[in-house]
């Protein structure tokens, strides 16, 4: 495995975009620090793109699309499938990056490298089945083929929470489906993005094909791109509120988006759930990324018959939780991303406590030991939680539980539903018909039931409501990146 020390060396880069097959400065020559959550420590300085090296990454993009486009999708999937054989081979040192400058514990960035090299894997079968339709005609000397095609340039934009896996769960079906990419990484986690650079290039993906900008000023970067016709794609995943930017801005040249927002994931707990399972689910998908991700339970709704039990269980399970620094091999919780995001975290517990909430476990920042240095939150179950409270309404991003009692199967589903967002939900119970009605009746687009940990790359990941728009994972992934094109034939009758 790589030293830290060499680990520095190599990503601690001035030299970060990745723009037709080299690397280079911003234009400008400025740089931003990336930080270790766990420490507050600054690991690496890379290179501060603007709009200029934004639209020098669309100039290669647009060059590279003819012959990438043109190149049968089996060749693509050769290369694809590389990359993902070159993460696997690598999964230590790019988990290492990754925890180090997001946080993530050890365990759980391993889990994400083979996670994100799944995708890769996946979506290189998808590019070789994405098959168009002939389609029978009404009128004699009529035929309708219809074609997919890529749609062209694709300027991705992804979060800091799965520095690896949403870059690749974006790029692995453009790349199959044909199009080229300029990628802008979270400014909070370009380190891996920057590693994956290095082995697109390894596993054959020509110059200009995949271009990364890292940068500090995010809009900028995502003007330019918004702002030039040869783009035709965007695809985002983070916060409603950027998303609805970007997508107002997308319409004034009707881009294509798709858009992966944010999450107020409910869990119920109906009494016939079995109360082990239940709270093996709820923690795993509550507390997996230290509650940073956009399917994570932010109110676990838990029937009255099964309330103390569960309340109970779930509690001591809590507070086994073992809070660490990332990088060391037990960590089960790690830091927070950063400052604001602990700050978000920590006016939410106070919110709810000052309206009256009771603390079952955690409620803190951490602040003894060496862990006082980063951006650590004690993991923690609020009871006597209301709806009024910003806990509620508002996504939390953190090891927050919220425990909240219901009465009857049709007020869980409708305490479920009322929220704007409508990402994921979770069920618990033993009944499949009562399973099944909450699958229905639930208004998200991923229901885990009986399963707290519902995504894999086979799968459509997306919401409804103010969640998104579009889906990826799955073969519905690859149709974000593909026009529809008809072909009318006429046909002449055969001569006599
Ligand atoms: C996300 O938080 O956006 C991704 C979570 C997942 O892939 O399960």
């Amino acid at each position: 495995m790589m030293s830290d020390a060499a680990l520095h060396e190599r990503i601690n880069t001035e030299q970060s975009l990745f723009i037709n097959g080299r690397w280079s400065e911003s234009a400008s020559g400025r740089r931003f620090p990336v930080f270790n959550p766990a420490t507050g420590q600054v690991v690496a300085h890379v290179s501060d793109g603007d709009a200029a090296d934004a639209r020098r990454a669309v100039d290669a993009a647009y060059a590279a699309f003819p012959q990438w486009s043109r190149l049968p999708a089996y060749r693509r999937g050769v290369m694809l499938r590389q990359a993902a054989a070159l993460m696997y081979e690598r999964r230590d040192e790019l988990a290492r990056t990754l925890t180090l400058e997001m946080g993530k514990p050890i365990r759980e960035a391993r889990g994400e490298i083979s996670y994100a090299a799944s995708f890769l894997e996946w979506f290189a079968g998808e590019g070789e089945r994405a098959y168009g339709d002939i389609i029978p005609p009404m009128a004699p000397g009529k035929r309708h083929l219809v074609l997919k095609q890529p749609v062209g340039v694709v300027a991705a934009i992804t979060p800091w929470n799965f520095p690896a896996a949403m870059v690749t769960r974006k790029v692995a079906p453009a790349l199959a489906a044909g199009c080229t990419v300029v990628l802008k990484p979270a400014e909070q986690t370009p380190l891996t993005a920057m590693a994956l650079m290095d082995i697109f290039a390894e596993a054959g993906v020509p110059p200009g094909v995949i271009n990364l900008v890292t940068t500090n000023d995010p809009a900028a970067v995502a003007d330019a791109w918004l702002s030039d016709h040869r783009v035709r794609k965007i695809t985002f995943t983070g916060s409603t509120e950027v998303g609805k930017l970007l997508m107002r801005k997308a319409a004034d040249q009707v881009k294509r988006v798709s858009l992966e927002l944010g999450g107020h994931a409910p869990v119920i707990v109906f009494d016939d759930a079995d109360v082990d399972k239940a709270v093996r689910g709820t923690m795993a998908s509550k507390f997996r990324n230290s509650g940073q991700t956009c399917v994570c339970a932010n109110r676990i709704y838990v029937q009255k018959g099964i309330y103390e039990r569960f309340a109970e269980k779930f509690t001591a399970a809590v507070r086994n939780l073992r809070v660490a620094d990332g990088l060391s091999e037990d960590a089960e919780v790690g830091p927070l991303v950063d400052e604001a995001a602990l700050e978000k975290v920590t006016a939410h517990v106070e919110d709810a406590v000052a309206r009256g909430a009771e603390l079952l476990a955690g409620g803190r920042r951490v602040t003894e030991g060496e862990l006082a240095r980063g951006w650590f939150f004690l993991p923690t179950v609020l009871a006597g939680v209301r709806d009024d409270m910003r806990i509620m309404r508002e996504e939390t991003f953190g090891p927050v539980a919220p425990l909240i009692p219901f009465e009857h199967e049709a007020e869980a589903y409708e305490r479920a539903n009322d929220s704007p967002y409508g990402l994921a939900a979770y069920v618990f119970t033993e009944n499949i018909s009562r399973g099944i009605r909450a699958a229905e009746r639930l208004e998200y687009g991923i229901i885990g039931l009986n399963d707290g940990t519902p995504s894999t790359a086979q799968v459509p990941f997306g919401g409804f409501k103010e969640s998104g728009i579009g889906r990826e994972g799955g073969p519905y992934g690859i149709h974000e990146f593909l026009e529809v094109k008809l072909v009318g034939l006429a046909v002449d009758e055969e001569p006599r």
